[in-house]
């Protein structure tokens, strides 16, 4: 499994004569088939850095190496095949086609990539039975609640098979509970499908399943840990909290 290593990704936005600093040389690398986190506060750069790591925009300057390649020098069309086979983005509100069945939706990525009809139908029903969906197959998107569209939104990622998995603020919409399936089904991905999964989240509870935890101010990574280091921190700071003074 390939790791990805991000190095002086910089990126401006540009909107009439203002100018939006989004990343300012932001360094990382993270290491195939583990779990990163990223945390950090509204605005810091995380959704820019998913975004351009998953061929969805450009940087102003920078590299994104995935293997030997580099993403930043990818033309148009290396971009399109990027985003159908090499990363699956799950997004915070599911972004699932309204009018399409669960199938439907998971479907959709494959006829884009013009898979076979029989390979699409199996790829679909294995997808459906990973994230526990198999009764809900015929139901639209406002029929189900919004755990059961996430796990259709991730089962629609993986739809190419692809090897990253973004995920940008993939339980903020949920209650605990539901968060929770859902970060147990992204550990079973690395797990048991070699996946190198990338999250934003402000879930503490990251630190259960997350190999490394990366902090984001201001467009720089500016601390990263282990998973377990970030847990045992945040237990330490629950206990200092609740201890009388
Ligand atoms: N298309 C755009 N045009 C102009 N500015 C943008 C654009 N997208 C993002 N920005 C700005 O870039 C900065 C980083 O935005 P980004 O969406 O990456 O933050 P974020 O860390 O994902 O925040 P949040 O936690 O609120 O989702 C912000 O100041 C934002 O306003
Ligand atoms: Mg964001």
């Amino acid at each position: 499994m390939a790791d990805i290593v991000v190095k002086d990704l910089i990126k401006v936005y540009k909107t009439g004569k203002s100018e939006v600093i989004a990343l300012r040389g932001l360094d990382c690398s993270m290491k195939g088939n583990t779990i990163q986190a990223i945390m950090g506060p509204s605005g810091c750069g995380k959704t820019t850095l998913l975004n351009i790591i998953g061929g969805l925009d450009r940087p102003t300057a920078g590299s994104v190496r995935i293997g030997d390649e580099n993403v930043v020098d990818f033309t148009d069309d290396e971009l399109v095949r990027h985003r159908r086979e090499t990363v699956g983005i799950v997004f915070q509100f599911f972004n699932l086609v309204p009018t399409l069945t669960a199938r439907e939706n998971i479907e959709l990525p494959m006829r884009l990539a013009k898979r076979d009809s029989k390979e699409m139908k199996a790829r679909t029903d294995e997808l459906l039975s990973l994230v526990g969906m198999q009764d809900r197959a015929k139901h639209k998107p406002d029929a189900l609640s919004g755990g059961e569209q996430q796990r259709i939104g991730l089962a629609t990622a993986l739809a190419n098979d692809p090897p990253i998995l973004l995920a940008d603020e993939p339980t903020g919409e949920l209650d605990s509970e539901t968060g929770h399936q859902i970060l147990m089904l992204f550990r079973k991905l690395r797990d048991e499908f070699g996946k190198t999964v990338i999250i934003v989240t402000h879930d503490q509870r990251i630190g259960q399943i997350a190999d490394s935890v990366m902090m984001i101010v201001d467009g720089r990574i500016t601390e990263e840990m282990s998973g377990k280091e970030f847990h045992d921190r945040n237990l330490d700071s629950t206990r200092s909290r609740s201890s009388p003074s």
